[in-house]
C-alpha cells in the first residue's frame, strides 16, 4: 500500500457566537481525533488543525443581540472552545483564531493575489441600507414576513419557521434588526469569484478524481452523500459568488486594492484559509516547515466538516486554492450528517442541545462515555439519533457490562491468582478460543488472531468508518470475556492451574491490547487502563505501530515477571435519575426559550371517507434513497430528485423545495408511491410520488423506513 508522507488533518472552525453541542463533536472534531490518534499512534506525520472562526455577520449579530462588542464575543465563546475541546480530549496540534493578525494577513495575501492575477470579477449590485446606521445589511440584519408562511421573523437568508431559504427582497415588510427602520436599496461594488468559470475542472476534479488528466484523489473513497452533493451544486450550475462583504468587522479588503475602503473578506473566502495560517503559527512554533504540509504532493489534505459545509470545502475552498496556485486539494473530505436530539433537530435559537460545556460539569470525568456513544452513533452516512435513553442504555450494557467487566475480570483473577504478576506459561497447553474451539494460545493462533482483529479495526480507521472501527473495538473486547467463559479459570483453578496460567496469560493479553486499541476512541480509558496494567512497553508515541510489529513476531507484551496494578472501575453505571433530570433540563429550557414556545400546536385534520381494501392495494409503495437532489428551475416548490428504488433508478419531482434544500435530502431514505402514472411537471418527467407526513402546521417530514432496510421493499 502506497502511504503518503505526511498529513495534515482539519476540523472546521466553529463560529465564535455560542457554546458547542454533541451535534458539532459527533460532527467533526471527534471523527478527525480519532484518525489523528490514530495516525499519530501509527507513527506517522500528522498535524490536526483547527480555530475559532471569529468573522462574519454570525459574530456582529450575535454582539448587536448581546449588546456587546464582537471581541467580546469572541473572546468569550473562544476560551470556552479551548475548555470544552480540551476536556473532550480532542488533542488539536494547533486551534488558531481567525480575529489573530497573522490570520488576517494570510488571508489578504491570498484575496490580493487572486486580485493580482485578475481572477474576481468586479460587479456593482443593489443592496438594502440602513441609512440610520449608515450600513449595508448583511442577510441576517434584515427580518421581515416570510412570503411562504407569513412568519413576521424571517431573515434575509431564511425562515426559520418553514425552512424556507429566501432572500432579502423577499421579505414582505423588511426591517433593519439594527435600527429598526425601513432599508433602502443602494448600490454597492463588490469581488467575485468566478466559480462558473471553474466548473469544468471542478467536475472532473470530483467525479474522476483527476486535474488535467492527473490523478489526485480514489472517489470511490469519497462518501456517497458528498459526492452527491457536489454533483448537484455542479448540474445546478455554479454562479460567481461575491468574496466580499460591506461590513465592520472581519478581514479588511488590502488596501491597495482600489475601493476597498469599508469592504471585508466574505467570511467563507477568510475561514478556510484560517486552516493555513493555523498551520503556519503550528509550524513556526514546532520547527517545521508548514509549506510542507499545503504545497507537496506527498501531503494528504483531509477537512473533516458537517455537511452542511461540503459546497465550502469540496467546490469554493478548492477554487481557491487552484486559482491561487501552488497548494494542493483535499484528498477527502468526510463529512458527516447531521445528529438529532430525542427526535428534533438540534437548534441553538431554540436550545434544543446538550452543550458540551455543561455535560462536562453533569458528567464529571465520564468524557469518554459521551466519546463512546457519540462514536456509536456518529452520523456517518444518515442523520442520527442521540436520545438520553440510548446513552444509558449503551453505557450500562456495552461499556459497563461488556468492556469495564472483562477489564476488571482479568485484573482482580490475576492479583487472587499471582499476587498481580503476569503468569509464565506452558506453550504447549490447549485451552478453548473464543469461538469454543480447542487450540494453543500463543504456538499458532490466538496472538495472530488479535493481530488480525486489530489490523481490521485501523483499516476501518483509514477508511473513515468509526462506527464500524468501534464495534470493532467492542467485538475484542467479547472475544476476551469468551475466553474466560468457555475456560472458566475460578472453576479450572482448583483442578488445572497450569491451564489457568495459559488462559489469564492470554485474557491479559486481551487487555493490553484492547488499552492500546481504544486510545482513538477513548483516551482518557486507555491512561487509566495502561496506568493498571503498569505496562510502560507500550506507551510511545506509535504505540499501535509498536504493538501490532510484537503481536506479528508473536512475541508478548508483558516481559517475565511483570506485576500489574490495583484494579480501578473504567465505568459505573448510570441511574434512571440521572438519565430522568437531563431529560427534564431539556424540556425546561425549551419551555424558557420564546421561540419554541411561539409553535402553535395544532389539531390534526380530520381521517377522511371509508376506502376499499383493494383500492388501498393498487398502491405500490416502495423503500428508496435519495441520491441526487437539484432545484427545479424557476419553480420554487420543486426538487428534481434521483432515487435509488433498488432494481432501478428514478427521477421524481417533489414539492418539498421550501421545506428542504437539495443538499439536506441528499442520502435521506424515503417511501414512495412506485405506480403512479409518470406526469411531465415542470419539462421533467417524474416517475412516482414521494410520501411525506405533514402536520397541521404544514411541516412536513419523509416516511422512511427503519435503518438497515434495503431499497424497493414494498411497504404495506
Ligand atoms: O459552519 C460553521 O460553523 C463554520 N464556522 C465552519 C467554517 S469551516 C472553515 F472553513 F473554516
Ligand atoms: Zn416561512
Amino acid at each position: 500500500m502506497h502511504y503518503p508522507e505526511r498529513y495534515l488533518v482539519t476540523a472546521a472552525l466553529p463560529y465564535a457566537n455560542g457554546p458547542l453541542h454533541i451535534g458539532h463533536l459527533a460532527g467533526a472534531y471527534i471523527p478527525a481525533d480519532i484518525y489523528v490518534r490514530f495516525q499519530r499512534m501509527m507513527g506517522k506525520d500528522i498535524a490536526y488543525i483547527c480555530g475559532s472562526d471569529e468573522n462574519g455577520a454570525a459574530i456582529t449579530l450575535r454582539a448587536l443581540k448581546e449588546g456587546k462588542k464582537p471581541e467580546d464575543i469572541v473572546n468569550e465563546y473562544d476560551a470556552i472552545f479551548r475548555k470544552s475541546f480540551k476536556e473532550m480530549g480532542i488533542s488539536f496540534d494547533m486551534f488558531h483564531r481567525t480575529s489573530d493578525p497573522s490570520h488576517h494577513e494570510t488571508a489578504q495575501e491570498f484575496f490580493k493575489t487572486l486580485y493580482d492575477q485578475g481572477e474576481f470579477k468586479e460587479e456593482v449590485s443593489e443592496q438594502y441600507y440602513d441609512e440610520e446606521a449608515n450600513q449595508f445589511l448583511a442577510d441576517r440584519y434584515i427580518k421581515g414576513t416570510c412570503p411562504k408562511c407569513s412568519y413576521d421573523a424571517a431573515y434575509g437568508d431564511q425562515c426559520e419557521n418553514c425552512g424556507s431559504t429566501l432572500s432579502p427582497t423577499e421579505l414582505i415588510e423588511p426591517k433593519s434588526t439594527i435600527t429598526g427602520s425601513e432599508p433602502v436599496m443602494k448600490e454597492t461594488k463588490h469581488w467575485y469569484l468566478p466559480l462558473d468559470k471553474y466548473e469544468g475542472w471542478l467536475r472532473e476534479w470530483i467525479t474522476d478524481g483527476t486535474v488535467d488528466g492527473e490523478e489526485m484523489h480514489d472517489p470511490s473513497k469519497w462518501k456517497n452523500h458528498v459526492l452527491g452533493q457536489c454533483k448537484s451544486w455542479l448540474d445546478g450550475g455554479l454562479l460567481p459568488r461575491s468574496m466580499t462583504r460591506d461590513l465592520d468587522w472581519g478581514v479588511d479588503v488590502p488596501k491597495s486594492i482600489e475601493g476597498s475602503e469599508g469592504k471585508k473578506l466574505y467570511v467563507w473566502m477568510d475561514a478556510p484559509i484560517g486552516y493555513i495560517s493555523a498551520t503556519k503559527e503550528w509550524a513556526k512554533k514546532n520547527g517545521k516547515n508548514w509549506e510542507d504540509y499545503w504545497k507537496d504532493d506527498k501531503s494528504e489534505l483531509i477537512h473533516f466538516i458537517g455537511k452542511d459545509n461540503i459546497v465550502f470545502h469540496c467546490l469554493i475552498f478548492p477554487s481557491i486554492l487552484k486559482a491561487h496556485g501552488g497548494y494542493i486539494l483535499p484528498k477527502n473530505v468526510p463529512a458527516n450528517q447531521f445528529m438529532n436530539l430525542e427526535g428534533d433537530k438540534i437548534s441553538t435559537s431554540r436550545n434544543w442541545a446538550v452543550w458540551v460545556h455543561e455535560y462536562l460539569e453533569d458528567f464529571q470525568g465520564q468524557q469518554d462515555e459521551l466519546r463512546y456513544y457519540l462514536i456509536k452513533n456518529m452520523p456517518e452516512l444518515k442523520d442520527s439519533e442521540f436520545t438520553w435513553s440510548g446513552f444509558q442504555e449503551m453505557n450500562n450494557n456495552e461499556l459497563v457490562n461488556n468492556l469495564a467487566n472483562f477489564v476488571n475480570r482479568v485484573i482482580v483473577l490475576t492479583h487472587k491468582y499471582y499476587d498481580g504478576v503476569v503468569p509464565d506459561f506452558d506453550e504447549d497447553l490447549m485451552i478453548v478460543g473464543p469461538e469454543g474451539e480447542a487450540e494453543t494460545a500463543f504456538h499458532d493462533s490466538e496472538i495472530l488472531r488479535l493481530f488480525d482483529d486489530v489490523h481490521v479495526l485501523c483499516q476501518h480507521i483509514r477508511d473513515y468508518d468509526f462506527r464500524a472501527a468501534l464495534s470493532q473495538l467492542m467485538s475484542i473486547s467479547s472475544k476476551g470475556n469468551q475466553i474466560l467463559q468457555f475456560n472458566e479459570p475460578w472453576k479450572l483453578q482448583k483442578t488445572d492451574p497450569e491451564t489457568v496460567k495459559v488462559v489469564m496469560n492470554l485474557a491479559l493479553h486481551y487487555v493490553a491490547v484492547l488499552s492500546t486499541v481504544m486510545r482513538p476512541f477513548l483516551p482518557f480509558t486507555s491512561d487509566k487502563l495502561q496506568g493498571m496494567l503498569n505496562l510502560d512497553v507500550i506507551k510511545e508515541e506509535d504505540e499501535m505501530l509498536s504493538m501490532l510489529d510484537l503481536l506479528a513476531a508473536g512475541e508478548l507484551l508483558f516481559p517475565s515477571g511483570h506485576k500489574i496494578g490495583e484494579p480501578t472501575h473504567l465505568f459505573s453505571r448510570i441511574d434512571d435519575t440521572v438519565i430522568a433530570a437531563q431529560k427534564a433540563k431539556l424540556v425546561k429550557t425549551v419551555e424558557e426559550t420564546p421561540a419554541v414556545a411561539a409553535t402553535v400546536i395544532v389539531e390534526p385534520s380530520p381521517i377522511k371517507d371509508e376506502i376499499a381494501f383493494d383500492d388501498f392495494m393498487k398502491m405500490d409503495i416502495r423503500t428508496a434513497t435519495i441520491l441526487t437532489a437539484e432545484k427545479v428551475k424557476k419553480a420554487d416548490k420543486l426538487l428534481k430528485l434521483e432515487v435509488d428504488m433498488g432494481s432501478e433508478k428514478r427521477t421524481v419531482v417533489s414539492g418539498i423545495a421550501e421545506h428542504y434544500s437539495p443538499e439536506e435530502v441528499i442520502g435521506k431514505r424515503v417511501s414512495i408511491l412506485a405506480n403512479l402514472a409518470p406526469r411531465k411537471i415542470r419539462g421533467v418527467e417524474s416517475k412516482g410520488m414521494i410520501l411525506m407526513a405533514e402536520d397541521a402546521n404544514g411541516k412536513l417530514s419523509f416516511v422512511s423506513p427503519e435503518d438497515g432496510w434495503q431499497n424497493g421493499a414494498t411497504v404495506r
